[in-house]
């Protein structure tokens, strides 16, 4: 049985995530992680078996479009046979909950999308989406391609038959300006959650503290203690998918109860 945080934790977070409140949330990768895909940290992590510049940077895809393809490709197989698991699923159910409920996610695998998350603004992209490498006039700027496995690797652009890269946004690339602009002024909230996260990569890493200082309650959610800890409000010690489960679980009690949620 993995490690829970106490009853009264649970309550102090469900105490917070009252009716009216304007909830945002933060995800990494450890949301998808019991859904069966692999994180990028850690012992299991894909970041222990590749370096990231070799795979995840304009450079790389420059110097091996084959290799980047086939590691994007592998990936895109084993995320189309993973499915949204609790902790989608709960926050899926507090998008719809909270009228002013916004998701922010690093992940790029579709999952909170699949699960019916409502306003989810994906930092890093999505890896269902590709685009012209040299973004020739005759192609949109990205396009969604569902192909599993992919027929021709690397990929060409039907339009100027050059090479189509992922629609992720790698190391040493902007994050799209619009997203990031919403990303920060979701940080204008009464609960900010970071779940699942290792808190290193910035600037998603930046805006924990950007709601603490617009007064926000935050609120940590992952298995280990990351940077984040430290400057949250409250740190939750425990898989996302069983802690998100039994604060949901204690949401529907008080508002079964005539309480004001
Ligand atoms: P990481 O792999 O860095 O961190 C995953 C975090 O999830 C760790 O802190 C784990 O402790 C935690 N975790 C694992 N399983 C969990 C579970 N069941 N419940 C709760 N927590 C769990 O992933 P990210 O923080 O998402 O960027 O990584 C950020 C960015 O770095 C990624 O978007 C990617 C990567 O390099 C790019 O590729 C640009």
């Amino acid at each position: 049985m993995p490690n829970v945080p106490s009853s009264r934790a649970l309550d102090l977070l469900a105490d917070h995530l009252t009716a009216n409140a304007r909830v945002t949330v933060l995800t990494g990768a450890g949301v998808s992680a019991a859904s069966g895909v692999p994180t990028f940290r850690g012992e299991e992590g894909l970041w222990k078996q590749h370096r990231p510049e070799q795979l995840a940077t304009p450079e790389a895809f420059a110097r091996d479009p084959r290799l980047v393809w086939e590691w994007y490709d592998w990936r895109r197989q084993r995320i189309a046979a993973c499915r949204p698991n609790k902790a989608h699923e709960v926050l899926a159910a507090w998008s719809e909950r909270y009228t002013d409920f916004t998701l922010i996610t690093q992940n790029v695998d579709g999952l909170h999308e699949r699960a019916g998350t409502h306003n989810v603004l994906r930092m890093h992209g999505s890896i269902w989406e590709v685009a012209c490498w040299t973004r020739c006039a005759g192609s949109p700027l990205r396009w969604r391609d569902e192909t599993v496995p992919l027929p021709v690797i690397p990929p060409r652009c039907s339009h100027c038959d050059g090479l189509i890269r992922p629609g992720v946004v790698w190391f040493g690339e902007a994050i799209e300006p619009g997203i990031l602009m919403r990303c920060r002024e979701a940080t204008r909230c009464d609960v900010f959650l970071t779940i699942g996260t290792s808190a290193v990569v910035n600037p998603a890493a930046s805006l924990v503290q950007e709601a603490l200082e617009r007064g926000a309650y935050t609120a940590e959610i992952n298995l280990e203690a990351t940077p984040a800890s430290s400057l949250v409000d409250h740190a939750l010690r425990g898989p996302a998918e069983i802690i998100l489960a039994a604060v949901n679980e204690r949401l529907g009690r008080l508002c079964g109860s005539g309480g004001s949620r």
